[in-house]
């Protein structure tokens, strides 16, 4: 039997304290660490590191670092970022594109970060912030994926993704399996022409929406991934773990779905060898790359996943590393 992981609930909650945030923040050897998940703080760290990945046969995500937006003019410089990143990322996606291989680019966006949650008008803003991007990403030929946050936002996010969906039908969603309403949202979401990116799920939830044990989570994601095997849309299984991605390969081959007709995800820095070792069996490999200085939630979620990113983190900070 899996024995839980007993800090992870207080990591998640320190993830949301701002007061732990200035703590972290401030300490030198914490940054070592960092690097380790997070391609940079610059946009021409996430050229850079974009190229690098792609150049080994793997496709990228970026996520412009950022949650929890109560400011509007925040809001409008995560828009701004995402389309001075673009233009920055033009040749490499033309010449990409070229190669006959579209959609090797892609970007992750958190609606909390483009003003879901502004008080009022939050998800008008979301959604016109969301129709910026994509109006963009379109024409660049780059993929749209809207990220799942904690589950108060989940109502509104699905309902800004479909609103959005109206002209952008790419646009791809995040869901995540711990949640007990999920494999109902995978039969909703599982048609024609939907981008399903399932995740185990990150956040610190209770028991009366979301599973708590490790086997109920991995049962769930099972059950939704079969979901979405089955059906027309495009699976993006985003998991690390080795026996959910034997379970899709599986699930792929016995739905008939081509390497071309699903994804495998990681997040950058976690099984890397693994990743090119599946790029190099010809599977399709997304790597979810995060770069900007607002990487301190990202950064506890990922120290909140796995004691031995907790430990390095911990030694880091022992040795001033
Ligand atoms: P889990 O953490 O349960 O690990 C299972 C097994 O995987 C381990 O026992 C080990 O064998 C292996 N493993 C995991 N990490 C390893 C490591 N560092 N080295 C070696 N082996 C390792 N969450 C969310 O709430 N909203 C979101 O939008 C997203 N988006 C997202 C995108 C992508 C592309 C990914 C990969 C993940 C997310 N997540 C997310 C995070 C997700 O919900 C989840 O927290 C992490 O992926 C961890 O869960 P795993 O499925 O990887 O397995």
């Amino acid at each position: 039997m899996t024995r839980p992981y007993l800090l992870r609930p207080a990591l998640l909650q320190a993830a949301r304290s701002p007061r732990i945030q200035r703590l972290i923040t401030r300490v030198p050897a914490t940054k070592n660490v960092v690097k380790r998940f997070v391609a940079g703080e610059t946009e021409d760290d996430a050229v850079a590191a974009a190229k690098t990945v792609l150049h080994t046969g793997r496709s990228i995500t970026i996520d412009y670092l950022g949650e929890d937006t109560t400011n509007l003019e925040q809001a409008n410089r995560t828009v701004t970022q995402y389309l001075s990143l673009l233009s920055s990322l033009t040749q490499l996606v033309a010449s990409d594109n070229e190669g006959g291989q579209r959609h090797r680019l892609e970007f992750s966006l958190k609606l909390s970060a483009l003003g879901q949650l502004l008080p009022g008008d939050g998800e008008k803003v979301a959604l016109a912030n969301v129709h910026k991007i994509c109006a963009a990403a379109e024409e660049a030929g780059v993929w749209v994926t809207v990220d799942a946050e904690d589950h108060t936002t989940t109502d509104s996010t699905l309902a800004i993704v479909r609103a959005a969906r109206q002209d952008f039908p790419t646009l791809g969603t995040v869901l995540q399996a711990y949640l007990k309403r999920t494999e109902a949202d995978c039969k909703d979401l599982a048609g024609p022409g939907s981008r399903i990116r399932l995740c185990k799920g990150a956040y610190n939830e209770p028991a009366s929406v979301a599973y708590q044990s490790k086997i109920e989570v991995d049962e769930a994601y099972v059950r939704c991934m079969v979901t979405l095997m089955s059906g027309s849309g495009y699976p993006m299984v985003a998991s690390h773990d080795p026996r959910m991605i034997e379970a899709a390969l599986h699930n792929a081959a016995i739905n008939g779905r081509t390497a071309e007709e699903f994804e495998l995800q990681m997040l950058y820095g976690i099984r890397d060898a693994e990743q090119l070792r599946l790029a190099r069996e010809h599977q399709h490999v997304r790597v979810y790359l995060p770069y900007g200085d607002e990487w301190y939630g990202y950064f506890m979620r990922r120290l909140a996943e796995r004691p031995a990113n907790l430990t390095l983190f911990l030694r880091a900070l022992a040795t001033r590393q």
